[in-house]
């Protein structure tokens, strides 16, 4: 069969699966030529390893200097009657391929990071097949939901402001529009219930089954991902229900950090640049921030994906020769500095203040913005050739 892309407002209904491989290429590529990590991690889980920071942070180390063997959970789906299965499957598969090419070990798991059985299976695997030891742990989903531990109840994340509603103009990435909307106020259930979900809690209690399970190796080092972003933006992101939820992981991090460091380990939370992923491209008025940002960035020849943010972050903060990690007054580490550069947002500034529904994909990047979410899903990619005939049996053949 011959795969065109299918997509529904922000959310991609199928992958290229030659595309996927072709993008976990491009980034191997790009970490291999670019400054490498040293003393790196060398056996390392990642938490929501198939797409976005987590699948980046997995290629980076495996190939950036690092030479690690890695674990990834992530949930996906492969093809079936249904379809032809997310990117992230595909990914997970033709990473683990280029990664036993080299000689490394990349388990997949696939299924709810958030269920007991899942975190059995891998502390299972850790000791029988992995070395028994772990010398990082990313912890990088991004969900919507999230069962109580306790109660099997679903927590369900609400992506709203704290105060006032702000009402501005949002991307359709189907109908190639801008749609003005409001992003309405949580209730104060809404705002747990997101805490619940985006913020620490499921880190901390990944770290504690780890610990507990004696799989963490002296000195082992825990890190999540952040986003706090522009004063533009706070109305939307850091004083709104993810701002709260990313608070409570920042302080998560603190609390691990002292847990850890009963066996020389350390935590922290990177705070990360805003990119388009799957996840992001929900979150309602944020994308003129993302298409001015591109388009500034670029200009300045400053514009970075989660590749080269993954790279940057373990080659020049987290390994290397420092004798600690470099952070701000609140203890986390700011790979986001060149978004917020002065320079970066004045600019930024300016061209939001001119973004409207008939003219953002002239002032903005929308194309930059559009390529990326496509070539997420393994679309537009330079070098495949789509009229090439997928077979689907042989897609079925391939297993995570
Ligand atoms: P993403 O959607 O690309 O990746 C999410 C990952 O989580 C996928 O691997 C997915 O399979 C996995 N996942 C989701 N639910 C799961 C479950 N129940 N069990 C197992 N795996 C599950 O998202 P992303 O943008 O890379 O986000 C990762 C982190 O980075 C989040 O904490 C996010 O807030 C943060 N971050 C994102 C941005 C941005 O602009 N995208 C910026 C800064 C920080
Ligand atoms: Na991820």
């Amino acid at each position: 069969m011959i795969i065109k892309p299918i997509v529904k407002g922000v959310v991609a209904r199928n992958a290229h699966p030659t595309g996927c491989k072709q993008a976990i290429i491009n980034q191997i590529n790009y970490v291999k030529a670019e400054k490498p990590i040293v003393n790196g991690a060398k056996k390392v889980l990642i938490l929501g390893a198939s797409s976005g920071f987590g699948l980046a942070s997995r290629i980076s180390l495996a190939f950036g200097g690092a030479s690690a063997d890695t674990i990834g959970v992530s949930f996906e789906r492969g093809p079936s009657e249904k379809g032809i299965g997310t990117a992230g499957w595909y990914n997970n598969i033709f990473f683990r391929e280029e990664a036993e090419k080299q000689g490394l070990i990349a388990k997949n798991f696939v299924g709810d990071a958030f269920s007991p059985q899942t975190r059995e299976q891998v502390i299972d695997y850790i000791k029988s097949e992995f070395g028994g030891k772990l010398d990082l742990v990313i912890y990088s989903l991004a969900t919507g939901v999230r069962p109580d531990p306790v109660t099997g109840e679903l927590w369900r994340s609400s992506i709203k402001t704290i105060g006032e509603p702000v009402t501005g103009p949002t991307i359709n990435i189907e109908t190639d529009t801008m749609e003005q909307m409001t992003v309405g106020t949580a209730t104060d259930e809404e705002i747990d219930a997101t805490e619940k979900v985006m913020g620490g809690d499921d880190w901390a209690s990944w770290i504690e089954i780890l610990s507990e399970a004696d799989v963490l190796d002296k000195g082992c080092k825990t890190l999540a991902y952040s986003y706090i972003g522009a004063k533009s933006t706070y109305p939307i992101y850091h004083q709104g229900t993810l701002g709260r939820a990313k608070t409570h992981l920042h302080a998560t991090g603190d609390m691990l950090n002292n847990k850890l460091a009963k066996i020389g380990g350390t935590a922290h939370v990177s705070v990360c640049k805003a990119l388009v992923t799957k996840a992001s491209v929900y979150i309602p008025a944020f994308s003129p921030y993302i298409l001015a940002l591109y388009k500034v960035m670029k200009e300045k020849g400053l514009h970075e994906g989660c590749i080269e943010q993954m790279q940057r972050l373990f080659a020049q903060r987290v390994y290397g020769d420092k004798s600690a990690i470099p952070v701000d007054n609140q203890r986390l580490i700011r790979i986001d500095d060149w978004e917020l550069d002065a320079g970066v947002q004045s600019e930024v500034d300016k061209l939001i203040a001119k973004i409207a529904p008939d003219n953002f994909a002239l002032v903005g990047d929308y194309q930059g913005y559009k390529t990326d979410f496509m070539q997420l899903n393994g679309f537009e990619l330079p070098g495949v050739d789509y009229q090439a005939r997928v077979d689907f049996d042989s897609l079925c053949q391939l297993q995570p």
